[in-house]
């Protein structure tokens, strides 16, 4: 048998782009912030999750750029080795600093962070305890280690504890959970993980990718939005997303970060950051701090696009998260409206089966600081003519 026959076989790609209904790997031509160019067309760009707006901040810009003119345009090797610069350095002990924890630690990307954190932390006779609905990288991290893994019902705490109750008492526990759940928006029940923490004497581990920069009152996450940052063992989180960077970081207690930078695989074996990158984060990092109005605008742009959704028709919740999902039906239905809304002028993500659960395939559209009145009026007009042609308006 050809190792490759599978790939002979595969034929769904051909098919989807036959029926013109293709939506993946789509070319993004220019980038103007708020809007881009696809296929030759400006659009609203309502599917990024540079929710900060900070990508093309001219302070940004010019610190990435500064940083490869210093340092260079890669470290060419590990953290572990020849690859930790001033920047990374210093880069990790303003994120510990902000994040109100002893110490961080940076990788190349968010995805690297998970695999390298989850599985050096979580080991043989470990339990670690993961929400069905957690990010792909987290579910890659359990298959990573030697720890049990146990799924609970998504988002719920009943479940949890039910999970919890059945496990060996003696074993190591650690909590995984998405902290802003990536497709809905969801903010995680820190509160309640808190409660069984110290019932059943685990540890908490929350991957903040969409909730640093977005949620609580200083931008910290779904911890800081929940009042209960010092319960919670380790904060993972992205520079991909609020960050306008590439990279991922954890903080934590000073051992723990130090046994994690000396046995993750992820961290020792991969070339790290690079100094436009660390550069890029550093800076955001900054204005997070010292300019507050990007989160404040980004608040009034999630309200104001909440309620517009439900003025004209959607049944959508009341969430400080500025992602959108809005259900379509099965996947050809959301393809479709997907590319109806493109050919409009509003560029969202489809999401489709195995993402969600069968029948609830739908587009994906989030929201940044940086939009405008005029962005969002186009958007929701958009979302109201396809809503009714479609059937999806109450
Ligand atoms: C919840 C979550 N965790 C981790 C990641 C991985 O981060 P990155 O894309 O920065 O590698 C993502 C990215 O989509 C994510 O949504």
């Amino acid at each position: 048998m050809d190792v490759f026959q599978k790939c002979y076989d595969f034929k769904r790609d051909l098919e989807v782009k036959a029926a013109g209904l293709y939506p993946f790997f789509k070319t993004v031509e220019g980038n103007f912030g708020s809007r881009v160019v696809i296929d030759g067309k400006e659009v609203v760009m309502a599917g990024s999750n540079n929710y900060l707006g900070l990508t093309r901040h001219p302070k940004v810009v010019e610190a990435a750029i500064e940083a490869t003119r210093k340092f260079g345009t890669s470290c060419s090797g590990s953290r572990y080795a020849n690859g930790t610069y001033v920047i990374h350095v210093e880069l990790e002990e303003k994120l510990a600093a902000y994040m109100k924890k002893e110490k961080a630690l940076c990788f190349t990307t968010g995805y690297m962070t998970n695999l390298g954190a989850i599985s050096t932390l979580a080991g043989r006779r470990d339990i670690i305890l993961c929400d069905r609905e957690n990010h792909s990288c987290i579910m890659d991290a359990t298959q990573m280690t030697f720890a049990e893994t146990k799924k609970y019902k998504h988002d719920d705490m009943q479940d949890l504890e039910r999970v919890l109750e059945g496990s060996d008492p003696e074993a190591g526990k650690l909590i995984v959970s998405d902290g802003v759940f990536s497709m809905k928006g969801i903010i995680a029940n820190v509160p309640e993980m808190v409660r069984l923490k110290k019932k059943f004497g685990m540890r908490i581990f929350i991957d903040d990718a969409h909730g640093v920069g977005v949620v609580g009152e200083h931008g910290r996450g779904s911890a800081e939005h929940h009042g209960v940052e010092k319960d919670v063992d380790v904060v993972m989180g992205t520079f991909s997303k609020s960050f306008a960077g590439l990279g991922g970081f954890i903080v934590g207690d000073e051992r723990v970060i130090s046994y994690v930078k000396h046995h993750s695989r992820q961290l020792i074996f991969a070339a790290s950051m690079t100094p436009a990158s660390v550069a890029a984060v550093t800076c955001t990092l900054e204005l997070i701090q010292s300019e507050p109005q990007h989160l404040a605008n980004l608040r009034a742009v999630v309200k104001k696009v909440r309620g517009e959704f439900r003025r004209i028709g959607y049944e959508i919740p009341d969430r400080p998260t500025p992602i959108v999902y809005i259900k379509v039906g099965d996947d050809v239905a959301a393809f479709k409206f997907w590319k109806d809304l493109l050919e409009m002028g509003v560029y969202t993500n489809p999401v489709i089966t195995p993402g969600v659960p069968a029948g609830q395939s739908g587009v994906r559209a989030s929201f940044m600081a940086i939009h405008t009145d005029k962005d969002i009026a186009q958007v929701i007009e958009c979302f109201e003519k396809l809503g009714k042609a479609y059937g999806l308006l109450k």
